[in-house]
């Protein structure tokens, strides 16, 4: 293994070590005379050690966000951070990038969406290639590339060429090849978009593997909701080249009227009878063990019903969303709210009448239909 750290699983707190940070980042293209802005003023924080999704329509930005990053793509105005370094400086004003920004840039592993394999070569030495370019010698890159191999379930095919693998086989070959050269960050473009779905969550589990055992920080980009879910410790939303929501996904649930919270947790229901007050709340941490409703049923000796629910690990804990409806109209429930309120609840009270009518159509139902395409 590249490293053989164990990290204790810890608590990611706010102002936990930052490793990736950009600020004021802008991208224009010139594309046929005309100018596409695809980042527009984008400041990110990924702390050290954590699972960091971006999410967002076709289009959004966030591929130029990913490519930014490492400096494929050089940023228009601002600044990229990796590890302490300033990226944008070591630049400089030349098109081939120089060796301390190469040197930096080995320090980003990156996995792309289709692989990216050399065909002619085999999986060993496709995982050698950027050992290779870094002159390290043969005997240890074979060394490595083998150990790496290991790491990510394909010891038994080194001898292979790409098309003999399966498309989850090719991605994990990505993976050794973006760990090669000891990199601190896993930079991820859609790394499971073109894999069928058991492929996805074997490969998504190797990504949280290799975040927990070597204590990689992973900024993957998405089009798929349930990734987020599934592996993320904090998560952004795109949209036209701005960053329009982020923080961690528990942070995330306790914002009332998040976007990225309702589309993680989606409840619906609706109203029996113009009569009621329907309210969405969401539990989290210690509040998702309690049992809240029925001390609310049994305290106010109202009549609750549920319309719908949704609960589910998110980063090791217990979250949830569950839609209910208290008799009368909201005038008639500022107490039993308050009582929720104040067990650390987050409650937001659907408006009276149509109970999904106000909200926008979610984007993943857009980002499905994209990702059909
Ligand atoms: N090399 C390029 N030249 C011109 N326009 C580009 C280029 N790359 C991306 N764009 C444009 O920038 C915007 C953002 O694209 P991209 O970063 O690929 O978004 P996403 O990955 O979220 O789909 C889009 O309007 C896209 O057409
Ligand atoms: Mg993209």
């Amino acid at each position: 293994m590249p490293r053989a750290r164990h990290h204790p699983r810890r608590a990611l707190d706010s102002d936990g070590n930052p490793v990736i940070t950009t600020k004021g980042l802008t991208k224009v293209y010139q594309s046929r005379g005309r100018q596409v802005t695809a980042l527009d003023g984008v400041d990110l924080h990924v702390r050290e050690g954590e699972v960091f999704g971006v999410i967002g329509q076709s289009g959004a930005g966030k591929s130029s966000l990913i490519r930014c990053v490492n400096l494929l793509e050089r940023p228009t105005s601002g600044t990229v951070t990796v590890d302490g370094t300033d990226l944008t400086a070591l630049a400089g004003r030349g098109r081939r990038p120089n060796k301390d920004l190469r040197a930096a840039r080995s320090r980003i592993g990156m996995v792309f969406q289709h692989f990216n394999l050399l065909s002619s070569r085999t999986v060993r030495d496709n995982v050698e290639l950027p050992l290779e370019i870094l002159g390290v010698s043969c005997a240890e890159r074979t060394r490595r590339a083998l150990e790496l191999l290991d790491l990510v379930g394909l010891a038994d095919k080194a001898k292979a060429y790409p098309t003999q693998l399966s498309g989850g086989q090719k991605q994990r070959v990505g993976i050794a090849r973006a760990l090669a050269g000891n990199p601190k960050v896993l930079l991820s473009d859609e790394a499971t978009s073109a894999l069928d779905p058991e492929t996805t969550r074997s490969i998504l589990h190797l990504l949280r593997d290799l975040n927990r055992q070597l204590g990689l920080t992973v900024l993957l980009i998405t089009h798929e909701m349930d990734v987020v879910k599934t592996v993320c410790d904090s998560a952004a939303l795109m949209e036209k080249g701005k960053v329009v929501e982020t923080g961690t996904l528990a942070d995330l649930l306790a914002t009332p009227g998040s976007q990225l919270a309702r589309e993680l947790f989606p409840v619906t229901g609706d109203a029996s009878g113009p009569d009621s007050t329907v309210i969405d709340v969401t539990f989290h941490g210690e509040t998702a063990t309690q049992p809240v409703i029925s001390q609310l049923s049994r305290t106010y000796n109202i009549d609750i019903s549920i319309l719908g629910a949704a609960m589910d690990t998110v980063g090791g804990r217990q979250v949830g969303r569950m839609r209910i409806e208290l008799p009368g109209r909201y005038e008639e429930n500022v107490v039993p709210v308050g009582f929720l309120r104040e067990q650390g609840l987050q409650v937001d009270i659907l408006p009276a009448g149509g109970t999904e009518t106000a909200t926008p159509a979610p984007v993943t139902e857009t980002l499905v239909k994209e990702a059909a395409k």
